[in-house]
C-alpha cells in the first residue's frame, strides 16, 4: 500500500511497525526519522498482547529486532533516502552497555551506511548519582541507504550572524580580526623566510579584500612559529600542519553564505505537557535539520515508534509530509489530536 494517498499530509497506522511496514510499498518514503524504545527503559501504554519492544530479558535480543525493524524500513525507504536513529544508553549492574553503539554496529553490519553520529546535548541531567558524572546527550544516527542520497546542506547553513564593517577605515571581520596582528606576526617572525613572509602577507591581503567584498565574513590566520595546528601538529594526520610546514602559514575562511553545523546539538529536553504522558517524547527542534536536510519539501517522513506525533508534527510544519506508527491506542489519539490543532494553524 501506499503510505499516504495523493492530497494527504499526513497518516498515523496503529500496530506493530514491523508488521505494518511490511504492508508499505518498496521506496515509497524519503526520510525516516524516529526513536524506538530504549531497552529496559520503561512500559509505554500497550494493552494489547503484542510484542513492545525494549522489553527483551536479553539486549542481544533487542539489537536483533531492532535490525530486523530497520531492514524492512529501508525497503521502504527511497534509495536516496536517510534513516536518522535517536538511542539513550542503559546501565545494567554498574556497567555502561553502550546500546547506541550496539545498535548502530549491527546496523551497520546489515549494510547500511553511518553518515553522522550526532550528540544531542541535553544541556541538563536529572539523576542524582554521587559516584560517577551526570548523563547529559544521547545519540542521534544518520544513516543512508546508498553512497548517493539527498542532502540539501544549503536548506541548514548557519548564516553569518554579523556582516563585515569598517572601523577607522580598515575592513574587519565579522569578529573584529583587522589582520593587524597577523602583520605584525608575519614581520617579526624569525622562522619565515623573506620569501614566506612575502606570500603570507600577499595571502592575508586577498582574504581582506575577500572580506570587503562580503564574500568572506572572518578568518583566521596561523603562523608558523607562533601558533600551533588546531587538530595535531603531526604532518602526517594534519593538512593544516602540512600547510603550515610547507608554506609558512595557512588561513582558515568563514564564508558569508553560511557553514554546517557540527554534529553536537545542545537542545533541551521536552518539558511540555507530553511528558506527562508518560513517552519519552523529543522535542520538534532537534528533527529541524534531519527533515530540512534530508527529506525535499512535499516528501514524506516516516516514523515507525511515532509515540506523540513529534515527527508527524514537525514534518508537516515544514511542508513535508509525515507518516507515523504506534503499538499504542492512547499515542495514536494524542498524535491525531496533536496534528488536527496544527490544521487548525496552517
Ligand atoms: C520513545 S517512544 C517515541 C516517542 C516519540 N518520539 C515522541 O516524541 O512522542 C517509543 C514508542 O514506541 C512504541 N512502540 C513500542 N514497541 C512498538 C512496536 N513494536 N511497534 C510500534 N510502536 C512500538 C511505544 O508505544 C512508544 O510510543
Amino acid at each position: 500500500m501506499k503510505p499516504l494517498e495523493n492530497g494527504e499530509r499526513y497518516k498515523f497506522y496503529l500496530g506493530d511497525c514491523l508488521s505494518v511496514l511490511k504492508e508499505i510499498d518498496n521506496g515509497s518514503v524519503n526520510s525516516i526519522i524516529t526513536s524506538p524504545p530504549y531497552w529496559g527503559m520503561r512500559l509505554y501504554d500497550n494493552q494489547d498482547d503484542i510484542h513492545e519492544i525494549g522489553n527483551e530479558g536479553n539486549f542481544n535480543r533487542y539489537v536483533e529486532i531492532l535490525t530486523e525493524v530497520f531492514k524492512e524500513a529501508k525497503r521502504v525507504l527511497r534509495k536516496d533516502g536517510s534513516l536518522w536513529l535517536n538511542l539513550g544508553d542503559k546501565y545494567s549492574d554498574k556497567c555502561l552497555l553502550g546500546m547506541p553503539w550496539r545498535v548502530a554496529i549491527s546496523l551497520i553490519d546489515d549494510g547500511w551506511i553511518l553518515r553522522n553520529d550526532v550528540i544531542w546535548h541535553q544541556m541538563k541531567g536529572t539523576q542524582s548519582v554521587k559516584d560517577r558524572l551526570r548523563d547529559s546527550y544521547e545519540h542521534f544516527f544518520h544513516f543512508v541507504k546508498s553512497k548517493k542520497y539527498y542532502y540539501d546542506s544549503n536548506a541548514i547553513l548557519i548564516k553569518p550572524s554579523k556582516l563585515p564593517i569598517t572601523k577607522g577605515g580598515a575592513t574587519i571581520s565579522s569578529t573584529g580580526v583587522s589582520g593587524k596582528k597577523y602583520r605584525k606576526l608575519i614581520d617579526e617572525s624569525a622562522e619565515l623566510t623573506e620569501q614566506e613572509k612575502a606570500n603570507a602577507r600577499h595571502a592575508l591581503d586577498e582574504v581582506l579584500a575577500e572580506i570587503r567584498s562580503g564574500l568572506v565574513n572572518d578568518f583566521r590566520m596561523t603562523i608558523r612559529g607562533v601558533q600551533r595546528a588546531w587538530h595535531s601538529d603531526n604532518e602526517r594526520i594534519s593538512g593544516r600542519a602540512k600547510e603550515l610546514a610547507n608554506k609558512g602559514y595557512y588561513i582558515m575562511k568563514m564564508y558569508a553564505k553560511g557553514h554546517l553545523p557540527n554534529d553536537v546539538w545542545n537542545i533541551v529536553t521536552e518539558d511540555t505537557w507530553r511528558t506527562d504522558s508518560h513517552c519519552a517524547v523529543y522535542p520538534e527542534e532537534l528533527l529541524k535539520i534531519p527533515i530540512l536536510a534530508t527529506c525535499p519539501t512535499g516528501g514524506i517522513v516516516l516514523d515507525p515508534f511515532c509515540g506523540t506525533g513529534t515527527t508527524v508534527s514537525a514534518s508537516v510544519k515544514l511542508g513535508r509530509r509525515g507518516v507515523g506508527i504506534d503499538l499504542s491506542s492512547k499515542y495514536i489519539d494524542i498524535s491525531k489530536e496533536r496534528l488536527n490543532n496544527i490544521g487548525i494553524l496552517l
